[in-house]
């Protein structure tokens, strides 16, 4: 470097100095400075079911099925197949029974054949087909979309909040067990921005399923956006429900809770999504839970994907890079020390 270079950098640190002055500490974790070299090592592989995805990261279940829907799936598919992360498509049920929309959820050829892929249906759906029998939809869904399996969203709140919300009749539950029953597949069981409490995940916990997706409260919140379609009624007198449920931290604790009283060895898959924003977050929890874990992300995917296939893909190399860092030199504080 000539000592022009070094005259330049040295003027830039006094000018930034002035401004970089940082007010708020992330305290989630210990950060080591004196253990590692700066040499990025490469991410570890994380299995999910039969698969596995060469980075942490799992874009979760989205859209499909309107206009805008399959540019930005295809975005998500590429950027998955690029770098090796998992993807859960959004609800399928548009294409049960006819396949006028199914393009938009064929990103088999972008993902490639190595990285885990699922369907996606509603509770209420699964229902619908247990009454009817016809279960057969289920595998002619996974077999047309050319997925692993299929991921299960339970929604209640936001069934009972959406102007044409259906009627969950039987508790989740026993339509999960029914399932598992009638189908040998890979299941993985989700919420979406409410979370779950610990008689539920415990009840998941006994189940043969392949993963537990948290979609904890925090992140985006479809019981509020299905306020917000609804009248203003609803809005004036319901709103405060949108604050219920459990943030992806909570149900780290409930998790680790249950996986030390599990007898049995436990090699379910937990995905922490809901309220990721960043490697940081991911990290963080991923790094707490006392099992294979991942973490998903809807919202920070979809604003980029929605942009561009370039702004999706230099978000996906950062937060990748950022994994790396963060595995180098930190390690998360026990969660009883993490002070907001
Ligand atoms: C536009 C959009 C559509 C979604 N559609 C579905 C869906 O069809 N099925 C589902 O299981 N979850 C769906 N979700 C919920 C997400 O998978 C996720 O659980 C939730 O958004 C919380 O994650 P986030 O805070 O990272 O956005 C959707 C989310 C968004 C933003």
């Amino acid at each position: 470097m000539s000592n022009k270079d070094t005259s330049q950098r040295k003027k830039d640190h006094i000018d930034m100095a002035l401004k970089s002055q940082i007010e708020r500490a992330d305290n989630r974790f210990f950060y080591e400075p004196i253990l590692q070299g700066t040499q990025m090592p490469p991410l570890q592989k994380s299995p999910l079911g039969k698969k596995e995805m060469r980075a942490p990261i799992w874009i979760s279940s989205m859209t499909g099925g309107t206009g805008k829907a399959k540019h930005i799936n295809q975005n998500l598919g590429k950027v998955c197949g690029k770098y090796g992360l998992g993807m859960g498509l959004g609800s399928c049920r548009i294409i049960l029974e006819n396949n006028e929309y199914l393009e938009d959820f064929q990103l088999r050829k972008h993902i490639g054949n190595e990285i885990p892929f699922y369907a996606n249906l509603g509770i209420a759906q699964i229902e619908k087909i247990a009454k009817s029998g016809r279960w057969e939809k289920i595998s002619e869904l996974i077999d047309k979309t050319e997925t692993d399996g299929l991921i299960v969203h339970i929604n209640p709140l936001q069934e009972w909040l959406q102007p044409e919300g259906d009627t969950i009749e039987q508790a989740p539950l026993d339509t999960l067990k029914s399932l598992l029953n009638k189908l040998d597949i890979q299941l993985i069981v989700k919420e979406v921005g409410q979370g779950m409490g610990p008689k539920s995940l415990n009840e998941l916990f006994k189940l043969p399923i392949t993963a537990i997706d948290f979609g904890a409260l925090g992140g985006t919140n479809f019981a509020l956006l299905e306020l917000m379609r609804n009248s203003p009624h609803m809005l004036e007198n319901f709103g405060l429900i949108a604050n219920l449920g459990h943030k992806a931290e909570e149900m780290v604790i409930f998790c680790n809770d249950i996986l030390e009283n599990l007898a049995e060895t436990n090699t379910k898959t937990i995905i922490v999504s809901g309220g990721i924003k960043t490697f940081l977050d991911g990290f963080y929890f991923t790094s707490l839970i006392k099992s294979n874990a991942i973490y998903g992300q809807a919202w920070a995917m979809l604003q980029r994907a929605n942009k561009s296939f370039e702004v999706l893909d230099q978000f996906v190399e950062y937060q990748i890079k950022g994994l790396q860092m963060a595995s180098q030199l930190l390690s998360p504080k026990p969660l009883r020390n993490f002070d907001k």
